[in-house]
């Protein structure tokens, strides 16, 4: 695809990337199964060790099927360069980690992905960083939990469980004024229904798990960068900044400019951490993202008539939807996500822990799994799976209290969806 007009986003999500393949002329873009790519001759080689020359190593850094993943996650995010890795975690590890340095902190949102609260109150003390845990929706403690040591701020743009949105646009003015990067996890919306970059964040991360894949065949991650942010502003981020000694002292952001951030994850992050996406994962990705926009419309449009149907259900005490008018995030759900809020959400069933584990175990058509962002309808209870490692204050922060259970509303027919839940909900609050 030439550079020329600007496209749509149902073509750039078919065509940004790929191109015939130069060998073959095959339209569909090859997987690559190698692990090595011969060099010319020995100038060849030194000159790609020292990102003289852009090309392909080793595929722990690079691979051609994996870069028109990358080509093709940035161009729908509006990034300049994005970084694909094994998973979503191993993608949020690897966006903090040109940023971080022991005793330094990132402010996080309360309201994540269970895993990712863990990651980050627990697992990221290892290398000696830390988190700050806040309500992103009271913007004076976000202010007030930055301080001289922090060096991000991180959040869910739809947040898992509850589908509650953030409000990105203020995030990004308050991470802005204290010359800090805004790192969004733009999973559970995708480009599609959110463009954080055009909000202002500086970074995007994704577990292309979940809707950028599907159908629920791979895990993988990747972290888009905007470019836009200014990383010799102050000497906040000197591996983007100084000489970097982990290669030879390259000056990442004087050399690369706007692509900086990106060349520094493949150049040291990729190699000394190794998070990297295999060629298989990228093709299944790359199938997905074809019709990502058909599948995001038809899971919003699903998730609006359940949500709507379990809203007015006397089964049920409420819904979480941010697509519902009765939701606190109704109105800016329209300004964040205009093409709707996801089909993610939670709802409380009367009954309590009880009615939820009956109803999980009652459903047929949802399928009882610990992911979300499949074709398939998916049903989880939150608080003794993914959510389990929280404390009680914790789980309820995040939305995801005993009481609930989180839907994953897939694009099946709607109505056998309703009929399905109607059965179980039967069962359950019998
Ligand atoms: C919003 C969100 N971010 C990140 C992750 C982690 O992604 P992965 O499972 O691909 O590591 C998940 C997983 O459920 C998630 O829901």
């Amino acid at each position: 695809m030439s550079d020329g007009p600007t496209y749509g986003f149902d073509t750039l999500q078919i065509h940004a990337g790929a191109r015939p393949d130069p060998a073959t002329g095959a339209r569909q873009t090859p997987i690559y199964q190698t692990t090595a790519y011969v060099f010319r001759d020995a100038d060849h080689a030194a000159a790609l060790f020292n990102l003289q020359e852009v090309g392909y190593i080793y595929s722990r850094l690079t691979n051609p099927t994996v870069s028109v993943l990358q080509e093709r996650i940035a161009t729908l995010e509006g990034g300049v360069g994005a970084v694909c890795c094994s998973s979503g975690h191993a993608a949020q590890i690897m966006a903090l980690f040109p940023l971080m340095a022991p005793g330094r902190n990132v402010v996080v949102s309360t309201r994540l992905y269970g895993g990712t609260v863990t990651q980050m109150s627990q697992t990221i003390k290892r290398f000696g960083w830390s988190a700050k845990f806040v309500d992103t929706d009271d913007l004076g403690a976000v202010e007030a939990a930055i301080d001289a040591d922090t060096r991000a701020i991180f959040c869910e743009s739809i947040a898992n469980p509850g589908g509650y949105i953030s409000d990105i646009r203020a995030l990004a003015d308050i991470a802005d004024k204290a010359g800090v990067p805004l790192i969004v996890d733009n999973t559970s919306a995708t480009p599609y229904l959110c463009r954080p970059i055009e909000l202002g964040a500086t970074l995007v991360v994704h577990s292309t798990t979940k809707y950028l894949t599907g159908n629920g065949t791979v895990t993988g991650g990747c972290v888009v960068d905007s470019g836009k942010f200014d990383w010799s502003a102050s000497d906040k981020f000197p591996s983007l900044s100084a000489p970097e000694p982990a290669y030879h002292g390259l000056k990442f952001h004087e050399t690369f400019g706007p692509l900086a951030y990106m060349f520094h994850g493949i150049a040291v992050g990729l190699r000394d951490l190794g998070m990297t996406m295999n060629p298989q994962a990228a093709h299944y990705t790359l199938m997905g993202t074809e019709t990502l926009s058909l599948r995001m419309q038809r899971h919003v449009e699903n998730a609006e008539k359940i949500a709507n149907w379990l809203e007015n259900d006397p089964r049920i005490e409420y819904v979480t939807y941010a697509g519902l008018e009765s939701s606190p995030y109704y109105e800016r759900g329209r300004k964040v996500c205009p093409k709707g809020a996801g089909a993610l959400f939670t709802f409380a069933v009367k009954g309590g822990y009880d009615a939820c584990v009956k109803l999980v175990n009652a459903l047929e058509i949802f399928s009882h799994v610990a992911n979300l962002g499949d074709t398939r309808s998916l049903i989880i209870h939150s608080a003794s799976t993914t959510h389990r490692q929280l404390t009680p204050a914790q789980q309820e922060a995040a939305g995801a209290g005993p009481g609930v259970v989180r839907v994953s509303i897939g694009i099946e027919d709607v109505n056998d969806l309703i009929a399905d839940l109607d059965q179980a909900l039967n069962k359950a609050t019998a």
